[in-house]
């Protein structure tokens, strides 16, 4: 649905997007995180033909983003964060319907899509208030209000998240969800990687232009090694530490007595030891696991090509 060849673009000497190729199925959810700078936006950006490449190529939903721009830019749904495709002083109903117009929806088709969406992001208590008073989460609720209202084959969203409370990200979390089981294709450029991990099929981590990895977030997760042991306990002992540190594969033990964790070389082996040996020892516990390192973990190992 969204395929790329070498795509680059540069600005002046700075090379956003640095010969990059990607391919989106139909139906997938596809993340692309990255530090700041990375080149995610820009990308977006000739994707939705709003940037025209400085070399390479691609497709969206089969159309040409060199040579068949009109029929892309029908293809897809833009949520970025602009709020300058706003009018400020038009509240969220006249803005929304506006905005149906133009794209060619008759006065109640476009009264009812606005009505929707507006009750799918939460925001129908607020449909008459300016958009200029809207708060940053609330303008970013409408943002993707907006792209709902449109009915394409592919969702290009550029950090339609980032700084909504958590109720209203889970309610976007679930209008992901609804729209991957209508079969659409989403692009997702974010910074929340729980929501990486929660939603996508794929995932894309750029830097300095390039896509520097690409893997399902498990698969991304089992970059980095587990390093310990979680153990919660239903009472703390404060002579527990001690006590583990007798077993011969654990390193190390960190934890106030509750909730402990024990580091060793192979914890994904060691958990069970561990297990038998709170049982022997008749010591309670409420939970025993690995710690799986998250993609914050993998995140820093590969972009900032550091330890964690
Ligand atoms: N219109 C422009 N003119 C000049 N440089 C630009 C332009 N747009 C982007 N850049 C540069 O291209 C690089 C990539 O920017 P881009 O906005 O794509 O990054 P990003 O990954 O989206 O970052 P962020 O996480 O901060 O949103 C940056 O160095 C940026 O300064
Ligand atoms: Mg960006």
């Amino acid at each position: 649905m969204i395929k790329t060849l070498d795509l680059a673009r540069a600005f002046g000497s700075k090379i956003a997007v640095d010969r990059v190729s990607i391919t989106i199925d139909q139906g997938e959810i596809y993340g692309l995180i990255g530090p700041n700078g990375a080149g995610k936006s820009t990308l977006v950006a000739l994707l939705c033909t709003l940037v025209v490449p400085t070399s390479g190529t691609g497709t969206v939903n089969g159309f040409d983003i060199n040579k068949e721009s009109r029929q892309v830019r029908d293809s897809i749904s833009l949520n970025f964060g602009g709020e300058r495709s706003f009018y400020w002083r038009l509240n969220a109903v006249q803005n929304l319907e506006f905005f149906a117009s133009i794209h060619g929806l008759g006065r109640n088709e476009a009264m009812a899509a606005t009505q929707a969406v507006l009750e799918q992001m939460g925001l129908w208590a607020d449909r008459r208030t300016p958009f200029g008073q809207f708060s940053g989460g609330m303008k970013k609720r409408l943002n993707l209000a907006r792209a709902l209202m449109l009915d394409r084959p592919v969702y290009l969203c550029d950090e339609p998240t980032t700084g909504t409370d958590p109720a209203s990200a889970l309610r976007m979390r679930e209008v992901f969800h609804d729209l991957k089981r209508q079969g659409k294709t989403i692009l997702l450029v974010t910074h929340n990687l729980e929501e990486v991990t929660e939603l996508c099929d794929r995932v894309g981590m750029m830097s300095e232009g390039r896509i520097i990895h690409e893997d399902t977030p498990e698969g991304m997760r089992r970059l980095v090694r587990p390093e310990a042991i979680g153990l919660e306990l239903a009472d703390g002992r404060a002579d527990l530490p001690e006590r583990l540190l007798g077993l011969p594969f654990v390193r190390r033990v960190e934890g106030d007595g509750a909730t402990l964790k024990v580091y060793t070389e192979a914890p994904e082996q060691d958990v069970t030891a561990v297990l038998r040996w709170l049982v022997q020892e008749g010591v309670p516990a409420l939970q025993v696991g690995v710690i799986r390192p998250r993609l914050q973990d993998v995140f820093i190992k590969l972009v900032e090509k550091r330890d964690v």
